[in-house]
């Protein structure tokens, strides 16, 4: 009985948030908030008008938000064009930057003067010139009655004639059109998109990591986690690539910095580029994800770690080399079991299938509805229930044998350097020789042959002989004879488990003397493997997902028409979105409460705790222990870190977080697992996002890193 009311309760509040646009939920784009969300931010506290935000007729904030082509987001912070954003966004550009006498990742690196500044190869920076709805010229000649793939065919040449008369109009910026609500809207980015991106400012990894995976996804948190780039342009202020002749580039807005700091309740937003969320599946999918695909994948992934785990313990070496792999691997793990756990608190299954419930009396009521919609939720139904072997697939593919490294790196080479099994040339031959230097310079066979004898074995257990997710390339693999005997067969003979005979091969093929890859047994099977999955389990999961998008279009229609009045945020899909809320703490669970700032107090606190993620280095804590703090100092120590009920997902690292007016107060780079649940379903008292402190990021540049100048340069007063 209690239940039931409950769900009633916050059944009726979730519709109430969503109709009266209350709710922190939702990431809105740009150009549509003043129609929709400026008088609701103002009323929370905004002091600025729609066209500060986004606006095409002047410079607004949404110049000064930079999107990074490896998915993160950044902020222009002087008129010269520096820009900041977390430490794991540029992490591999430091990598590579790193030599053992130049370690960067270790020491930081702080350029004295513009000389210094280092070109991050393969690094580009994007800004949004406008967005446009281009849904009618999208849609131009779709009618009810296509089916999906012609839909998507006349789709795609709508959008290719739309984008070639926008670049035979201006030819210098790049153009993407996205789907919006499953396709029920199109919107069309213009970007301008700059490659001379050079590494001004990084902070040690015991900074710009600290906590590493301990800290990862928690609360409370210290990560120093920024780094400072330059955005260089030609004379003209035009993209260029690198060149020393280019000239730091002249962005049209650059954010304002704040160091008045954040009290709790105050209003906040976030301007970035979120990458993916789901808000809007159904009970089935919901269900789907809580109750087989997160705890499959989670267990696929316990026993990869717990191999790795096995042999990184008692030994240095290994343990070096499999670090940012072991990180790579607990991200997502960590993640997902915060969001089963989220969904299952929230019931999020029982309160989808209670929308659903609603939904179908309303449409019942109806006889025009009942044609429209009457098939919708039992076809969705059908489809996903079609779809559960395949998840299972895909599951065990992904997260399974795809964590077997040798393996994973044998079907990669098939994509990289295709020609390398026929007549390898000599460009293929370098090309797999750099693939080969990266990969073994982090491997261990006695891990990987570990990783491969229980991935296999996870095979029979997850998928039993007989059932719809049976894979042909592996039944045939396991029926004659033992996981370990083929094991060792393989790591006896293929060039893709050891270093020694893969460049024993390269040697004697670079001499002309090229032995066939044909019998290698490892390529042999990642390449059955790849043609089952493009002949086979491919073709039969985009039939399904075809036939899912049409129905989600009409899922969208149905639910907009039956709350009219509600505001619905589009799924985040990598473009630039706002979201808002307010600094905030919260109860992770009974008798605990969080509160929403930490300071460097807490680093040192942290670092007596002893744990192997949490070393300061020797000039932070003198700083702190003097109280050396320069203008950054409040109450006796420096704010580090804070948090806020903003509704942010991967791809926001490094987003600017603002205030009431618009300034620069923060960087965002993480989420607090208890709420990742957001990227499915957003809980206003439990999914907070977290920023590094802007004061923290400048105390450490001017008194850390002792380059003032660039704090000067940023306009700090
Ligand atoms: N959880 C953050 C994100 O999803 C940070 C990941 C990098 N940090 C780490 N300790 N692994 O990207």
């Amino acid at each position: 009985m209690q239940r039931t009311l409950r769900y009633a309760v916050t059944l009726c509040l979730g519709l109430c948030l969503a109709v009266c646009g209350q709710a922190h939920q939702g990431m809105w784009l740009p150009s549509l908030v003043k129609q929709l969300n400026i008088k609701d931010m103002q009323a929370k506290g905004l002091k600025l008008t729609a066209e500060d935000l986004y606006s095409v007729n002047q410079a607004s904030l949404k110049d000064a938000v930079a999107q990074l082509g490896n998915g993160c987001t950044g902020a222009m912070v002087s008129p010269t064009g520096l820009l900041l954003t977390n430490h794991h966004c540029a992490y591999s550009y430091i990598q590579a930057l790193s030599s053992v006498a130049h370690d960067y990742l270790t020491d930081g690196y702080c350029a004295k003067n513009q000389a210094e500044e280092l070109p991050c190869q393969g690094l580009t920076v994007r800004f949004l010139e406008y967005m446009d709805d281009v849904t009618d010229s999208v849609l131009k000649g779709v009618d009810a009655v296509m089916d999906e793939s012609a839909r998507a065919a006349l789709v795609a040449s709508n959008t290719r004639r739309l984008v070639a008369g926008l670049e035979a109009k201006n030819p210098k910026l790049k153009y993407d059109v996205e789907p919006l609500f499953y396709g029920n809207q199109y919107f069309l980015f213009a970007y301008q998109e700059f490659t001379d991106i050079r590494l001004v400012v990084a902070p040690p990894s015991a900074i710009g990591k600290f906590g590493g995976d301990t800290d990862n996804w928690v609360w409370p948190r210290h990560t120093g986690d920024f780094s400072l780039l330059r955005v260089y342009a030609d004379s003209g202020n035009q993209p260029a690539d690198y060149s020393p002749a280019n000239v730091p580039y002249r962005p049209r807005k650059s954010f304002k910095i704040s160091t008045k700091g954040v009290k709790p309740g105050e209003f906040a937003m976030v301007y970035g580029y979120p990458g993916r969320t789901q808000q809007f599946l159904v009970s089935q999918a919901v269900a789907e994800v809580v109750n087989h695909t997160d705890p499959r994948n989670i267990g696929l992934r316990d026993q990869r770690l717990a191999v790795m785990r096995g042999y990184m313990q008692g030994n240095d070496t290994i343990r070096i080399k499999y670090a940012s792999k072991y990180a790579d691997v607990a991200n997502a793990w960590k993640k997902w079991q915060g969001e089963v756990d989220g969904l299952t608190r929230n019931h999020a299954v029982e309160e989808k299938e209670s929308l659903e419930r609603s939904f179908s009396e309303w449409v019942k009521a109806d006889p025009q509805r009942v044609k429209t919609y009457g098939y919708l939720l039992d076809s969705m139904a059908a489809v996903y229930s079609e779809l559960e072997p395949l998840n299972l697939i895909s599951s065990y593919l992904n997260q399974g044998l795809r964590g077997i490294e040798s393996l994973d790196f044998a079907m990669s080479t098939l994509v990289r350097v295709p020609g390398l099994t026929e007549r390898p040339t000599s460009e293929d031959l370098a090309a797999f020789q750099e693939e080969a230097n990266e990969f073994y310079k982090d491997y261990d066979p006695r891990v990987d042959r570990e990783l491969m004898v229980q991935m296999l074995k996870a095979y029979r257990s997850l998928i039993p002989k007989g059932s719809k997710a049976e894979i042909r390339t592996l039944d045939s693999l396991l029926s004659s004879g033992s996981v370990e005997s083929l094991v060792d067969r393989l790591f006896a003979t293929s060039i893709f488990t050891d270093a020694a005979r893969c460049s024993h091969w390269l040697a004697e093929a670079q001499a002309g003397r090229v032995v066939s890859l044909a019998d290698d047994p490892l390529l042999g099977i990642a390449r059955a493997l790849r043609a089952e999955y493009t002949t086979s389990i491919y073709p039969r999961s985009k039939a399904l997902q075809d036939r899912l998008v049409p129905l989600y279009r009409l899922w969208l229609r149905g639910l907009q028409a039956m709350n009219p009045k509600a505001l619905y945020a589009p799924d985040a899909n990598f473009t630039l979105r706002l979201a808002y809320g307010k600094v905030e703490g919260y109860k992770p669970r009974e008798a605990v409460v969080y509160t929403p700032t930490t300071t460097l107090d807490g680093v040192v606190e942290k670092e007596a705790m002893g744990a192997y993620d949490y070393v300061v280095p020797v000039r932070l804590w003198e700083l702190w222990e003097k109280k050396d703090f320069g203008r950054w100092g409040e109450n006796g120590s420096v704010p580090a870190c804070f948090l806020a009920s903003i509704h942010t997902t991967g791809g926001n690292s490094g987003s600017p977080t603002l205030n009431a007016k618009g300034e620069l107060i923060g960087l965002n780079f993480d989420r607090v697992w208890e709420g990742t649940m957001s990227d499915i379903m957003f809980d206003p008292n439990r999914c907070r996002n977290i920023v590094v402190d802007i004061r923290y990021v400048l105390f450490l540049i001017d008194k850390y890193a002792r380059a003032g100048y660039l704090v000067d340069e940023m306009g700090v007063k």
